[in-house]
């Protein structure tokens, strides 16, 4: 698909029209573009029940004029709306463009919104990621979208370098997530740590190095952890440092460590089997860092430095595996009383953040889907959020600003704390059943991390997987919060030291 800017004078003839309107607005946005013929599209859509409501979308015939279709979408109340509106709408109307084969589209973004460089960027965002199918394994896909074109109207001359660069930008996040959401989509038993490692492999380049750790390297470095928890797979157990290094001066260097368990049936603490239907994702995390590299390897940031972590290995109950009651010792050093088998994601990024802590980093951020409580107290739409920086916390919640994703804070409470002693080891994996799990599982982290390293912990358990279709996902995968991650990265070279 081909995204770029364009004047409304080259307009070309028999396109579709894809039209924001405000509700009960009588003026579509960009009416002063097109002549009466898409304000009166708009009044015949209006009588036939359209109200411009966020999400709702109409189609018009216009009777006359040069357009093949007017796609009208909502984007609710003006006083309310945000970039957020846009992004979805422009996935709502992509999808109405593609159900009736058109090959082009064109749009014009509401400027009262935001400016024009993140107006074009949500609405490259909203068409990729409102497309996106994953059909990989299906004899009989449903037909591809015939969508090729899709311009993005700019006002004046002056626009168009803006909108441009808003294109760009909003086609390498998209294509990013979507990138991460083939890998969490594709069957556990095909995305092994292995298939993991060929496509890390894949990002190197110019700008990107690679370092894989294999078992015997592993054990050299002590991660006693993650092996711990690969014992019962068949599967050997990977870990990837990942670097990118910016042209010029380095400003900031940055960890992301993500949680990479190819599969979680729970090991020996087995999982029931509803829970275990969709824990292909149990390696969202690392999916995420993989998919900011790949972006990183397309935008190229100056000023900042990125480091990504990646165990990996799947929780399985073989005959070797890792026993409720067993000790495993860290690369840090602690020991972990392991009490319940299916409390893994915290064992590998013990090591894989003891790991990063030694990379002299300014900060590190890992992002899991670690733990069923923070579904419970967060639901589909919202990820939690931990950190031992109030700087870097509010940097990613302005981040996911920007991004349009939500994160929610939980404290790391110090009282909390005891709930993690073992009286055989130094710390045990679980706490008190149905008390803050999410809380202590951050806590538990927070023991890996270098003490003077800013840390903040993201748990997208809640939201990385979508049983539904939403407005910016198909059933499946998400791949949330990489484009926050990005957009912390990129506004990293402006702070100040
Ligand atoms: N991968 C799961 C967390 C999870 C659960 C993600 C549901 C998405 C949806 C994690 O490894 C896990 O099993 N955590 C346990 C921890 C418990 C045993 C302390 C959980 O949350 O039940
Ligand atoms: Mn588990
Ligand atoms: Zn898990």
């Amino acid at each position: 698909m081909r995204f770029s800017s364009l004047l409304p004078n080259r307009l070309p003839a028999d396109i579709s029209l894809l039209v924001f309107a405000f509700e009960k607005s009588k003026r579509p946005v960009g009416a002063y573009l097109y002549g009466s013929v898409v304000e009166k599209g708009l009044a015949e859509a209006q009588s036939d029940g359209f109200t411009g409501k966020a999400g709702q979308v109409a189609m018009v015939k216009p009777r006359e004029g040069k357009f093949r279709r007017l796609l009208f979408v909502g984007l609710g109340v003006e006083s309310q709306a945000t970039l957020e509106q846009v992004r979805r709408g422009t996935a709502a109307g992509a999808r109405l463009a593609s159900s009736i084969g058109a090959k082009s589209l064109a749009l014009k973004t509401p400027s009262q919104l935001g400016n024009a460089l993140e107006l074009a960027q949500a609405a490259a965002e909203g068409v990729l990621l409102g497309l996106y199918r994953f059909t990989g394994f299906q004899s009989a896909p449903a037909p591809k979208s015939k969508l090729e074109n899709i311009f993005c109207l700019a006002k004046d001359a002056e626009e168009a370098p803006q909108i441009e660069k808003g294109l760009a930008r909003g086609t390498s996040f998209a294509s990013c997530v979507c990138f991460a959401r083939d890998l969490i989509n594709r069957p556990p038993s095909d995305t092994t740590p292995e298939f993991m490692v060929k496509e890390a492999r894949k990002l190197a380049g110019r700008f990107i190095s690679i370092k894989v750790f294999n078992k015997a390297q592993i054990t050299k470095m002590g991660m006693g952890a993650l092996l711990g928890v690969n014992r019962g797979s068949h599967q050997p157990p990977y870990f990837i440092h990942l670097s990118y290094k910016p042209a010029g001066a380095v400003k900031r260097k940055i960890g992301i460590c993500g949680k990479g368990i190819t599969f979680d049936s729970g090991g020996l603490s087995l999982k029931p089997a509803a829970s275990m239907e969709t824990m292909k994702y149990d390696m969202s995390g690392a999916a995420s860092v993989f998919a900011v590299f790949r972006a990183l390897a397309m935008l190229k940031p100056s000023g900042v430095e990125v480091h990504g972590f990646t165990p990996l290995t799947e929780n399985m109950p073989g005959g070797n595996a890792v026993k409720p009651g067993d000790v495993l010792r860290t690369m840090r050093g602690k020991t972990i009383e392991v009490l319940n088998t299916d409390a893994e994601g915290r064992l590998i990024l013990a090591d894989a953040l003891s790991y990063a802590s030694r990379q002299s980093l300014d900060e590190v951020i890992d992002i899991a889907t670690l733990t069923g409580a923070c579904v419970i107290a967060l639901g589909t739409q919202i990820a939690g959020i931990m950190g031992t920086d109030p700087n870097l916390v509010g940097r990613l919640k302005a981040a996911s600003v920007k991004a349009g994703e939500k994160l929610w804070e939980l404290p790391l409470e110090k009282e909390y704390v005891p709930l993690l002693k073992s009286s055989v080891a130094d710390l045990k994996n679980i706490g008190p059943v149905g008390q803050a799990g999410t809380i202590l599982a951050g806590l538990f982290l927070k023991e890996f991390v270098d003490e003077k390293l800013p840390w903040a912990h993201l748990d997208i358990a809640s939201t990385g997987w979508t049983a539904a279709q939403t407005a910016l996902s198909e059933a499946g995968g998400t791949g949330v919060l990489i484009r926050t991650l990005l957009h912390h990265l990129l506004s990293a070279n402006e702070m100040r030291q």
